[in-house]
């Protein structure tokens, strides 16, 4: 079986194993039935951003003030990071005026995010953009549903060859505001260097973005891992 094939049954099985459940144990409950992800997910090694590391970055995330309002991912798979970001947001902002966008490669992924993003009660501000994810940026900033300084957050959780093209692209279309954060998985296993180098740098390819980076560890389920945390201090 191919990698691509592994992941799409992984996400195929873990749709079948929460819809197998009586619809009201995880309808309108995010919180639960991201719950219910991480612990089928840790059974089955699937490649999801689990739970300590959902904790540490809400911690971050309630840092940024005004609250956060727009929030980008790259990478949903099973949107079981999105659901857990748009609940995040629905509480430090009260209520639903916010959007998550998810960006997705594979449509199969893309179409079980959507169902279980819809089943935790989201499906109005967490949207699944299928595509390369940095096509689906460009549409989205052409379409004005992405503006200039308008990104409050991005979280980077795709392939690690596409994580400092993408932050780039990011930079060129002048999504950041000074404060908004970019927080990054696996720079650690399997590692991201050109990424790491890159923010740690702190200063962005046309010298117009400074960030401050921090590495956040957060317990894994053999060994501490990291989540990257970087700061935009001037745009
Ligand atoms: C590690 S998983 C994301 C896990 C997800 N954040 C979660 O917690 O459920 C990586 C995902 O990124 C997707 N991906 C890889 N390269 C991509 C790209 N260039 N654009 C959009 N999605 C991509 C893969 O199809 C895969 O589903």
């Amino acid at each position: 079986m191919s990698r691509k094939e592994t992941i799409e049954t992984q996400a195929k099985a873990l749709h079948e194993h929460i819809f197998s459940k009586p619809e009201d144990t995880y309808a309108g409950r995010p919180w639960e039935l991201v719950k219910a992800i991480d612990d089928f997910a840790n059974a089955n090694q699937m490649m999801t951003f689990k739970g300590p590391k959902i904790e540490v970055s809400k911690e971050e995330i309630k840092k940024i003030q005004p609250p956060p309002k727009t929030f980008i991912e790259f990478g949903g798979y099973v949107g079981s990071s999105a659901i857990a970001w748009g609940a995040i947001l629905r509480e430090v902002n009260g209520t639903d005026n916010f959007n998550v966008y998810t960006f997705e490669l594979s449509p199969f992924n893309a179409s079980i995010a959507r169902d279980l993003i819809r089943l935790a009660g989201l499906g109005g501000v967490v949207h699944v953009v299928e595509g390369p994810a940095s096509a689906s940026l460009e549409g989205l900033f052409e379409e004005g549903k992405l503006k200039k300084g308008g990104v409050d957050v991005a979280f980077i959780d795709h392939w690690e060859e596409f994580y400092l093209p993408d932050l780039q692209m990011c930079e060129q279309l002048g999504l950041f505001r000074e404060g908004s954060k970019v927080l990054a998985d696996n720079t650690d296993f399997p590692g991201a260097p050109a990424y790491l180098e890159y923010v740690r740098a702190g200063v962005g390819a046309n010298g117009d973005i400074q960030y401050q980076t921090e590495s956040i560890s957060a317990p894994g389920k053999f060994r501490d891992t990291i989540v990257e945390v970087s700061t935009a201090i001037r745009v």
